[in-house]
């Protein structure tokens, strides 16, 4: 089985959690997956709040209704992916650019469940450039708090959020306590978000692999 199948198969299994109601839905080519499939049981459920704008157009092509957060309350459920995930379900996400509003609807809902392929699974985060979102007059001041960090940030060129803002992705950290690098991280003034999912982790992992569905809470 390719990457792809991999990816499908976890979000075949987080299907299995939807019970009605809105659901939070993440952004990336998993997650895309869960859209689709999603799309086959819209129906049973009253709609989504979107991570991001492009998961918002696959969804509203769906058919499948979109709500402002703001109009919704607490959600029950939030389906998203990762780039890297310690058995911990800690996480580094960002890597499509999405990760404030990712980090807002994971915060506002009641229970988080990541989807990946088995690849996602890491002992220690960091080899995947940790994604950083940051005010454009801070990106200078920003990247020289992250090198003293011990890390080295790279300005995603050409690459601007949903929310306006730059992202700098930092490379060659290994993160021991990922609690205090994205309190740290979150500290430095001009950063948005950090794309380390320590502070609120998933509560579920639900990972695809050729042997089939591993899960870890
Ligand atoms: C987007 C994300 C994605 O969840 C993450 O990049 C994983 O993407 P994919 O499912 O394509 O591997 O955080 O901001």
């Amino acid at each position: 089985m390719n990457q792809d199948e991999l990816k499908r198969m976890a979000a075949q299994a987080a299907i299995d959690h939807v019970k009605g109601g809105i659901i939070g839905v993440g952004t990336g080519s998993t997650v895309n997956h869960f859209i689709d499939l999603l799309a086959e049981i819209k129906h049973t459920i009253e709609g989504a709040v979107s991570s991001s704008e492009v998961s918002t157009e696959r969804m509203k092509a769906h058919g499948i209704p979109v709500f402002d957060l703001n109009a919704t309350g607490e959600l029950d459920l939030y389906v998203d992916g990762a780039d890297e995930s310690t058995k911990h379900l800690h996480l580094i996400k960002g890597g499509g650019g999405a990760l404030t509003r990712e980090k807002i609807v994971a915060g506002a809902s009641k229970r988080f469940i990541c989807i990946a392929d088995e690849s996602k699974l890491v002992d220690i985060l960091g080899e995947f450039p940790l994604p950083v979102e940051v005010i454009p007059m801070a990106r200078s001041h920003v990247a020289r708090q992250l090198v003293k960090l011990g890390g080295t940030p790279v300005w995603r060129d050409g690459f601007i959020t949903d929310n306006g803002n730059i992202i700098l992705d930092v490379h060659n950290l290994r993160i021991m306590d990922p609690v205090k690098t994205e309190q740290d991280i979150n500290n430095i003034a001009g950063v948005v978000t950090t794309g380390i999912f320590a502070l609120r982790p998933a509560d579920l992992l639900i990972l695809g692999s050729p042997s089939g569905v591993t899960v870890i809470d």
